[in-house]
């Protein structure tokens, strides 16, 4: 069996290089642990070096971003190469946090291209705004994923993609406000459904989906085991040694 994925998204911190530094030392402890799992760490680029240096060989550099840009000059850009001379090896793409910053499904789609292009694994995230009782937010994300797939062929380019379900209502807070398993084992058959009318079955089975919302050590457990997820996006409990390693432990227990 595939190992579980866990890809830390430490956002906008630390706030400096020596608290990442400091994190990084308590984190490489668990090495051996780390190494039962697929790991990835989506540092600010400023720490890229250190990271990448420090993940050894437990660990794996992931981008919070990627720019679809071509060659040519870009202030304030970091382009797909200079992310692939550091060793990257996955992007997160359509993080809400950058939809937000007026991201578009079109861009989305770009940029998705752009990884594929750069042999970079993009981890494509959806998810709804908030959710009503007629549930009306399974059209919402139905259209997000199909426009952010637009384009992209099921035999060559669906294979080599992650999934990544973030509810935008569940992050940011804490374990008793995320999704239930329930609701994720819901929003996990409707995702595949979709993805079988798109591509086709054998896709909508072979795609990764993960799940990222108010993942802490609390909740990850029944998240896991009872809802088909492959892995978590983690927000503010992986910028945590201590609840990192605990949700690590609760991975490889299942
Ligand atoms: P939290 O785990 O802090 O809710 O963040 C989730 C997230 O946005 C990960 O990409």
């Amino acid at each position: 069996m595939a190992k579980p994925i866990l890809v830390a998204n430490w956002k906008n911190h630390p706030n400096s290089l020596s608290e990442t530094m400091v994190l990084l030392r308590e984190i490489a402890k668990s090495a051996k642990l780390y190494k039962k799992l697929s790991l990835f760490v989506a540092p600010p680029f400023t720490y890229f070096e250190s990271v990448s240096e420090r993940l050894g060989n437990f660990g794996q550099l992931a981008s919070q971003n990627i720019s679809s840009l071509s060659p040519g000059n870009y202030t304030g850009q970091v382009t797909p190469d200079i992310l692939k001379s550091f060793g990257t090896k996955l992007s997160i793409i359509g993080h809400s946090e950058r939809r937000g910053f007026g991201e578009t499904s079109e861009h989305i789609a770009k940029k998705i291209k752009t990884a594929l292009h750069c042999s970079i694994i993009p981890l494509v995230c959806i998810g709804e705004m908030s959710r009503d009782p007629d549930g009306e937010y399974f059209e919402f994300l139905r259209d997000e994923l199909k426009s952010s797939l637009a384009g992209l062929n099921p035999k060559t380019d669906i294979s080599k993609l992650m999934l990544a379900y973030e509810p935008v209502w569940a992050i940011g807070k804490h374990a008793q406000d995320a999704i239930t398993p329930a609701n994720l084992s819901q929003s996990v058959i409707f995702i595949k459904k979709v993805l079988t009318d798109m591509f086709n079955r054998v896709v909508a089975e072979h795609v990764p989906i993960l799940y990222g919302g108010s993942v802490e050590p609390a909740n990850i457990g029944p998240l896991f085991s009872e809802t088909g997820i492959k892995g978590f996006l983690v927000g503010h409990a992986s910028l945590n040694a201590k609840s990192l390693k605990a949700i690590a432990e609760s991975l490889i227990s299942k």
